[in-house]
């Protein structure tokens, strides 16, 4: 789907549905299964375009990526060679760092870029750390943004502490430190994603996780069998929009319920609304359950500190939902939004004030004053895929159409979105 939408559904929201699989598992298990000895088998991947980008990536390093049946088999190069060209990581963020501390200890040169979205996202957070470990690493504008050049080194461990909790940095460096002599470790300030770590340990990497301090040895993993569950970041918009719209309920089946993830859970609780998340289990090193979220009367909240990290990416919804709660809701501690695929606070803002919300954004974050009745807006989506989705939904809660200018940026995470919201709104254009 390409160009401009304009929306105008009728809720409420209602059934019971599967979202694509996890992207950042995604990511790591065609990345990892990359790297690895022997085979990594993946099940439930996310076919979507941040995916592809990594998959490409790992074909130019010479991996062999295939799908039979429902798997997707990764069969790593006998050694990972120099890639032939460029590698485009399109709009993903989560490719572009990642393969960075990958490629930082294998020999060769490597040229990271992507679309216009990507090349504004900072990336002197991997470039200097990595340094720290003897990389040779270069990036545009002194270093501030991509196109990235990787000049593979040996490298040695480094202990990190990091100035904000990421697990795409994070996970750079621990990808690095599997190459790296010694033992390489990662302090966050607040703990981030932990699908790295969950995954490696799968694949038989010797990692400790010790407080908010990861520390890997060198070793190369081992392939395995992932199997991904749910996107509880693509759910989030199916969950706020139940939470807000009267007379709504919707159950999404199979969804990753990572407690580094769950913030979302914990808000929509705070605000009022019912969730039950119900026959929860463990498969492959990652828990998933069927979660159910109920229509409310909702109420403000406060969000900041560590549970932040735990639902950074679910923030442009969940600001969507506050124009609908009563009282005050504040979000702090939340300056990454400004450097996701858009300025998230910006472009929030921007679409919210425009369709009648009363919002106030701070440097960090934002206050909402609710309930709102929501206008029908024109949007600028901004190469970003979580802004186009989030006013879809808000156009469910408002009156009159919502205009977005270009919702290609959608096929980056969640390609069926439209087609998912349409069922739950009982089929209705
Ligand atoms: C991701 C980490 C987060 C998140 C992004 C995916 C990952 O970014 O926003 O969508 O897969 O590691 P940061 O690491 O920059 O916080």
């Amino acid at each position: 789907m390409n160009g401009p939408m304009t929306c105008h559904r009728r809720g409420p929201l209602r059934g019971a549905i599967a979202v694509p699989g996890d992207k950042s598992i995604s990511h790591r298990a065609v990345l990892f299964g990359a790297l690895a000895e022997g085979e990594t088998r993946v099940t439930g991947i996310l076919e979507a375009e941040d995916v592809r980008a990594t998959r490409r990536a790992v074909e130019r390093l010479g991996a062999r990526v295939r799908e039979e049946g429902p798997e997707l088999i990764v069969t790593p190069p006998e050694r990972p060679g120099e890639p032939d060209d460029v590698i485009d990581c399109g709009n993903s963020g989560t490719s572009l760092r990642l393969l960075a501390g990958a490629l930082a200890g294998l020999p060769g040169l490597a040229v990271l870029t992507g679309d216009a979205s990507l090349r504004r996202r900072p990336v002197r957070r991997i470039v200097e750390p990595l340094r720290a470990m003897g990389a040779d690493l270069s990036a545009r504008d002194g270093d501030r943004v991509p196109p990235l050049v990787v000049r593979g080194r040996s490298l040695a461990g480094a202990r990190h502490a990091l100035a904000v909790a990421s697990a795409q940095v994070k996970s750079a460096l621990l990808l690095a430190g599997l190459r790296a002599a010694g033992e390489t470790s990662v302090t966050e300030p607040e703990r981030s994603r932990d699908h790295t770590e969950r995954m490696l340990r799968g694949m038989g990497v010797p990692l400790r996780v010790d407080g908010l301090t990861v520390t890997v040895s060198p070793a190369r993993p081992r392939g395995t069998r992932v199997d991904v569950p749910g996107d509880i970041s693509s759910a989030a918009f199916f969950l706020c929009g139940a939470a807000a719209l009267p007379g709504s309920e919707v159950t999404v089946r199979g969804l990753g319920t990572n407690p580094t993830r769950t913030g979302l859970l914990d808000v929509l609780r705070a605000m009022g609304a019912p969730v039950t998340v119900a026959g929860e289990r463990e498969v492959a090193g990652e828990p998933r359950a069927d979660v159910t979220v109920r229509s409310a009367d909702l109420v403000a909240t406060e969000i900041g500190g560590d549970l932040v990290p735990r639902l950074i990416d679910e923030l442009p919804v969940v600001m969507v939902m506050a124009t609908q709660a009563r009282g005050r809701t504040v979000i702090r501690d939340a300056r990454e939004l400004r450097v996701k695929e858009s300025d998230r606070l910006a472009s929030m803002g921007e679409a919210l004030a425009a369709a009648g919300a009363r919002i106030e954004l701070f440097d960090d974050g934002c206050a909402i004053e609710g309930p709102t009745r929501l206008r029908g807006v024109p949007v600028r989506t901004r190469l970003d895929h979580r802004i186009a989705m989030s006013m879809a939904i808000a156009q469910l809660l408002g009156d009159g159409p919502v205009l977005l200018d270009d919702v290609a940026c959608v096929a980056t995470s969640f390609p069926s979105f439209f087609g998912l919201l349409d069922r739950l709104c009982g089929g209705a254009a």
